[in-house]
């Protein structure tokens, strides 16, 4: 046993916890279970419902085993007669305000939803008919401590029900008051929407200012309903489903922190999402689209068969017809003739037998994938500086930092999980700088609010770097061990001085230089980034390394490096080789040294030259080099603001889609095959922190789909090719280990028991929680050049996505669209606040009410997006409309007018 372990007893049983846990964790880590109403495990204890209470060897009295610590050598007893006299005695006065009917009923067994109580009939508030029956905490307290009678009289609060809120449903007429809502919505979410309303005897949870939940700031996260022991906070959607047949721990497939699931399945139908506090990654925070955005799995638009084009004709096809037309059709093109689009949606194993579909069968490198916040090609100069582009260290541990830096990421929003951890880093008294165009959650929060022109995020930073610089402040001997070449980050930041920055990106130098000083005194500090807010290449990730380098925030806890990839596998489609010039595990096809063991192993095929990639394939496409594609998805919305992927899909000679929804990429497709979701299947995503973790099916296909990687080697095999009798997805991670030494060490076998983040480089290594230490993966780190140059965008308005806030969960309440303009624009263009306006992008028009009111910066407009629309996808199978596109594509130039 090691030292740092508590031994005590809990009625008898000899137990171990760790120093500061309390005793009613201690016994829920050794499966004993003790009452509770107000405890949960991710909220902070409150002692208030005293079911709890224990008796404990060295604490007087019965304490309330949710407060109290435990010691070595104590002994808990659970039970006793003093116990439960107490228990009961609390438990009567809470149930004298909860209906209780069916509670202390012995008949509740025998009792529908349809039946009249016999026993009284004018009991109608019973637990047959509560949406949180079979998954009650109250119920299974009430049964525990076996209490039948409730001597007190039962007074029913007649409170009206709330249903206008999207997501959720108020009955408070069921709240026992145990505050679990209330602290989760303030400690976890911070966003305080619910809270106690009146006093004594009348106190009730209510939405903080009075009216919906909506007009009280709430994000529609859902811990609320997770936590609510009783049927007062449920979900609106299959409200009356109740407890699931079964419940399957899976991974989130919305973005890419890679929150823990449970899926609740009913009669074959995930009914309901519930987080999972024991989730390595979440550790039971969770958000809007975790938790309300599974219902596309069972929408009638998903695709069910193969279908086939003949002329203008489309008819239904069996699997073995389809993959015999697209194996012979893709036999008759060039290597080079061919592109495959990968999916950052999709499992690892899906995205590995894409590409050596590619590289083994076809001949051809011609593969990358489509990441609408963070592109692979944004993050070369990451690459280049610290030999990896992936994530340093946990986003967990973001909480521990003592500065933040977040560049043109709307993080509580595209990754609000990731936002609770830069909001816990705060309330610890964390220094938090945003730098982004647009008006964001957490530049509300922050010390330092930086509204830079976009496409000037690099200049701003430079700015930065030269005052620490200038000032001495950068980490000496940091620099000294581990990095090299900082004269050529010095020489590229002569023009970048302070002053000369603000009249580059409108941020002043006062700010600048605060920012600067800020970062470089408050370390161990965390930079995030969203790279693809507005075209920078690759210079904004190498700034960002600089920056990182230049304060000694790398390999160190709390600190640290965060490309903010948009897509839940992201990470995993850049390790699984679905770049033009990658291979499996980060190796590459111009390093010989890492090329030849794919050789080896897939054959003579692998091409030895790097393919084309996204950008590149739309050109090839237009001028004819670019003739079949194969593109694989999952429910997957693809960016195209300016039109240019339609027009190229619609010059293709062949194009294959295997995809969830025909969407529009059906209009242009030859075949079209129905893919499995992630509800559906087994497999594998790899998270923006390099963690591997499982996804387990919960419900069988809808109709004929399968997963990418089944039809993919079918077609693989009926073109000759060896190498592809994968049986089970397991069969090709175990192919994956043997090839990529990052993932060495990963199997399913050990991702049963939670994720592994790699480098883990065998079966007995634990898996790497921080990248470069003690030294970089490339060595020494590299500082690079700081390379600006003015805004490609020109003269245009770039309009900016911007979730709005004041009116969140709105398209049910009323949603108008807005535009808000800076005043000097506003001024040129002849528009004042409240004008009603066109807002015209390549994808059409559409009218607005324009708003002057100071927060959009000069050359920018921000474009209010209802949060409840991005959500629930409401745009998947919609022809991309001018929010559609700017959904998905975040920024692009845009033309106003007054209607
Ligand atoms: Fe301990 Fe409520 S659970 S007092």
């Amino acid at each position: 046993m090691s030292n740092d372990k508590v031994k005590l007893k809990i009625d008898g049983v000899q137990i171990e916890a760790s120093p500061g846990q309390t005793i009613i964790e201690a016994a829920r880590d050794a499966g004993i279970y003790i009452p509770y109403l107000c405890w949960h495990p991710i909220l902070k204890p409150y002692g208030a419902c005293r079911m709890c209470v224990v008796q404990a060897s060295n604490v007087p009295g019965l304490p309330a085993s949710c407060h109290t610590a435990v010691a070595d050598g104590q002994e808990v007893i659970t039970s006793s007669p003093a116990i439960e006299e107490v228990r009961r005695d609390i438990l009567a006065l809470t149930l004298s305000e909860h209906p209780h009917g069916c509670l202390t009923c012995w008949r509740v067994e025998h009792c529908g939803p349809t039946d009249v109580c016999l026993r009284n009939v004018t009991v109608t508030d019973r637990c047959v008919v509560c949406p949180q029956n079979e998954r009650c905490e109250l119920q299974d307290v009430t049964y525990y401590i076996k209490l039948n009678e409730v001597p007190l009289p039962y007074k029913y609060r007649g409170l009206p029900l709330e249903t206008r809120n999207p997501f959720i449903d108020h009955d408070m007429n069921l709240c026992i008051v145990c505050g679990k809502c209330v602290r989760a919505c303030d400690e976890l979410e911070g966003a305080s929407a619910i809270a106690f309303e009146h006093r004594g005897e009348r106190t009730i949870v209510a939405s903080s200012l009075g009216g919906t939940l909506a007009e009280s700031g709430c994000t529609f996260c859902g811990l609320c309903v997770d936590v609510c022991p009783v049927g007062a906070i449920v979900e609106k959607d299959n409200k009356w489903a109740g407890g699931a047949d079964s419940m399957v721990t899976t991974t989130c497939s919305h973005c890419s922190i890679g929150c823990t699931l449970n899926l609740n399945v009913k009669k074959g139908k995930v009914v309901r999402s519930t987080f999972d506090v024991d989730g390595v990654t979440s550790h039971g925070q969770e958000c809007a689209r975790g938790k309300f955005g599974y219902k596309w799995i069972h929408s009638k638009d998903r695709l069910t068969t193969p279908w086939l084009k003949e002329g203008d004709q489309w008819r239904e096809s069996s699997w073995e017809e389809a993959t015999d037309a697209v194996a012979r059709k893709l036999a008759g093109y060039r290597p080079e003739e061919i592109f495959l689009l990968a999916s950052p949606k999709n499992t690892n194993e899906d995205n590995y037998v894409l590409q050596k579909l590619g590289r083994a069968a076809l001949g051809t490198s011609n593969i990358d994938y489509v990441d609408r916040s963070c592109p692979p090609e944004a993050l070369e100069g990451l690459e280049q500086a610290f030999g990896s582009s992936a994530a340093t260290n946990r986003i967990w541990d973001v909480r521990d930092s003592r500065a933040v830096l977040v560049i043109d990421s709307d993080l509580t929003f595209e990754h609000p999980v990731g936002g609770l951890q830069v909001k816990e880093a705060v309330r610890r008294g964390a220094q938090l700088i945003v730098l982004d165009p647009r008006d964001t959650e957490l530049g509300l929060q922050a010390s330092e609010r930086l509204v830079c022109k976009p496409g000037t995020e690099v200049a701003v930073l430079g700015g930065m770097m030269r005052v620490i610089l200038d000032e001495g402040l950068h980490d000496q001997e940091f620099i000294r061990q581990r990095c090299e070449l900082l004269e050529e980050l010095e020489s590229s930041l002569g023009q970048l001085s302070p002053q000369a920055v603000e009249g580059i990106s409108g941020v002043s130098a006062a700010q600048i230089t605060q920012a600067a000083r800020l970062l470089a005194a408050h370390g161990p500090a965390s930079i995030l980034f969203g790279a693809g807010l507005h075209s920078q290449g690759s210079d904004l990730s190498a700034a960002v390394a600089d920056l990182a380098m230049l304060t000694g925030n790398v390999g160190r806890p709390g600190a640290g490096v965060f490309p903010m990839r948009g897509e839940n596998n992201s990470q995993g489609a850049t390790d699984m080789g679905c770049t033009p010039g990658g291979l499996p595990g980060g190796a590459t096809i111009t390093s010989a040294g890492s090329w030849l063991p794919f050789r080896q192993a897939w054959g003579d095929k692998l091409p030895s030259q790097p393919g084309i990639g996204y950008r590149d394939m739309l050109l090839g496409v237009k001028e004819g080099r670019i003739k079949a594609m194969v593109l694989i998805g999952e429910n997957q919305v693809l960016p195209d603001p300016q039109g240019e992927l339609a027009e190229a899909l619609s010059r293709l000679d062949y194009l294959v889609v295997h995809e969830t929804f025909s969407g529009t990429l059906g209009d242009h497709a030859d075949v079209l095959l129905p893919a499995t979701s992630f509800a559906e299947r087994e497999g594998s995503y790899t998270n923006l922190e390099r963690r591997v973790q499982m996804v387990r099916p919960a419900i069988g296909p809808q109709g004929e789909s399968r997963p990418a990687w089944q039809f993919l080697s079918e077609v693989a095999r009926k073109m000759g090719a060896s190498g592809f009798d994968y049986t089970a997805p397991s069969e090709i991670m175990d192919e994956i280990a043997r090839l990529a030494p990052s993932y060495a060490g990963i199997s399913y076998t050990r991702l049963e028991m939670g994720g592994i983040q790699w480098p883990c480089t065998g079966d007995d290594h634990a898996g790497s929680a921080m990248l470069h230490d003690p030294q970089f993966l490339r060595g020494r780190g590299r500082f690079l050049p700081v390379s600006w140059s003015p805004s490609e965008v020109g003269q245009d308005l770039m309009a900016l996505a911007n979730v709005s806030r004041e009116i969140k969960g709105v398209l049910e309440l009323g949603f108008e669209n807005r535009v808000e303009i800076s005043s000097a624009d506003a001024q040129r263009i002849g528009i004042a606040d409240g004008d009603k306006v066109s807002l015209t992008t390549a994808m059409g028009s559409i009218p607005a009410t324009a708003r002057v009111n100071g927060r959009a910066s000069e050359g920018t407009v921000l474009v209010a997006m209802p949060q409840s629309v991005m959500i629930t996808g409401m745009f998947q199978g919609s022809s991309p409309g001018v929010l559609a596109a700017l959904a998905q594509a975040r920024s692009y130039p845009v033309r106003i007018e007054k209607a």
